[in-house]
C-alpha cells in the first residue's frame, strides 16, 4: 500500500516541472516583499500564463526559475531539484530557458548562428552536435534563412525569435518568457506568439508565458494571476476571464473582443458572455444576425 502511494507521488512530482511552495522573496535593502507566498505548479507539456500588472512580482518569479535569485522564504523546485541547493544550479539552468523583454540585451554575438551556438558552446557540447542544435533551433523559430546575418539588421520580432532559438539550443525542458513581446510592434508580437504556439503544439514544449495583457493569455491551458506578490486567481482562461470585476480591480483590461461584446450587450445586442477572441465574437454576431 505504502509503495503504491510512494510511486504515485513520484509520478506526480515528475509530471510537475515547476513546484513553487509558499514562495517568498524580498530584495535586499527593501522593507517590502516582492513575493508573499506563491504556491503554484507547472505540469510538463502545458502552456501556463502568468498574468499581472506592472510591479506585481512576475519578473521576480521568473528569475527564481533560473536561479538568478533564490527564495527568502518557501521553495521552488524545478524537475524536483530545489533551487536553494547550489549543486542543482547548473542542471536547473539547463532545464529552464529564459527569454526576457529586450532582445538587444540577450544577443551576444555578431552573427545570428553564432549567437544561438553561444550557450551550447559554453556547456562544452561537441562541435558537430552544436551545428545540429543550432540548425534545429533556428528551424523551430523559422529563422534558418537568417543564420548568417548580423542580429542588428533584424526586426525586433526576428531578434526575439533568435533569443528563443538561443534558449532552445540549450535543449531546455521549460521555456519561460518574461514579457517577451512588450517591446515589439504588433507584427513582431504576432510572430513571437505564433512561434511559441508552434513550439507548444508541434514540439511539445512546456511554456511559462509571463505577461500583463490578458489578450496574450487567451490560448494558455492555465492562467495564474499574480497581484502584489500573491497568486490570486487561477483556472482556464475562460474561468479566470469571467471574473471581470475582480480583474478590473487588479488593473487588468479584458481582451478587446470581450470588451466589444460587453459594449454590444450594453446597447441591447444579445452577445453571450464568455467571448474571448475576435473569431468567437464574429460567430456570436453572425448567429444573432441569422436569427434576426
Ligand atoms: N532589483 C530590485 N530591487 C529592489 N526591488 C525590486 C527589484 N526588482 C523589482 N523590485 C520590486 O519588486 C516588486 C515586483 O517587481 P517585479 O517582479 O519586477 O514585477 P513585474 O515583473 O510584475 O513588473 C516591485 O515592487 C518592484 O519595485
Ligand atoms: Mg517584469
Amino acid at each position: 500500500m505504502l509503495v503504491a502511494v510512494d510511486s504515485a507521488d513520484t509520478h506526480l512530482a515528475k509530471t510537475h516541472l515547476v513546484e513553487a511552495k509558499d514562495l517568498q522573496y524580498a530584495y535586499a535593502g527593501t522593507g517590502e516583499s516582492a513575493l508573499r507566498g506563491v504556491t503554484l505548479s507547472v505540469r510538463e507539456g502545458t502552456f501556463v500564463a502568468i498574468l499581472g500588472r506592472n510591479g506585481s512580482g512576475k519578473s521576480t518569479f521568473a528569475k527564481q526559475l533560473n536561479v538568478l535569485i533564490t527564495p527568502t522564504g518557501g521553495s521552488v523546485r524545478v524537475m524536483c531539484m530545489d533551487t536553494r541547493e547550489p549543486e542543482n544550479t547548473i542542471a536547473i539552468r539547463q532545464a529552464v530557458g529564459l527569454v526576457f523583454q529586450n532582445p538587444d540585451n540577450q544577443i551576444v554575438a555578431t552573427v545570428v548562428e553564432e549567437d544561438v551556438a553561444f550557450g551550447p558552446e559554453n556547456l562544452g557540447v561537441p562541435p558537430p552536435e552544436i551545428r545540429d542544435r543550432v540548425d534545429r533551433a533556428l528551424d523551430a523559430v523559422a529563422m534558418r534563412e537568417h543564420a548568417k546575418k548580423a542580429p542588428h539588421t533584424l526586426s525586433g520580432g526576428q531578434k526575439q525569435r533568435v533569443a528563443i532559438a538561443g534558449a532552445l539550443a540549450m535543449r531546455p525542458k521549460l521555456l519561460a518568457l518574461d514579457e517577451a513581446t512588450a517591446m515589439l510592434d504588433p507584427d513582431g508580437r504576432r510572430e513571437v506568439m505564433n512561434t511559441v504556439r508552434d513550439l507548444i503544439r508541434n514540439h511539445g514544449m512546456t511554456v511559462v508565458w509571463i505577461t500583463h495583457t490578458m489578450e496574450e493569455a487567451i490560448a494558455a491551458d492555465e492562467v495564474i494571476v499574480i497581484s502584489n506578490g500573491e497568486a490570486v486567481l487561477r483556472g482556464t482562461p475562460r474561468e479566470v476571464f469571467s471574473e471581470t470585476r475582480r480583474l478590473e480591480e487588479l488593473g487588468l483590461a479584458a481582451p478587446q473582443a470581450t470588451q466589444v461584446s460587453s459594449l454590444l450587450r450594453d446597447r441591447g445586442v444579445p452577445v453571450p458572455p464568455g467571448v474571448l477572441t475576435v473569431e468567437e465574437l464574429a460567430d456570436a454576431v453572425c448567429a444573432i444576425a441569422a436569427c434576426a
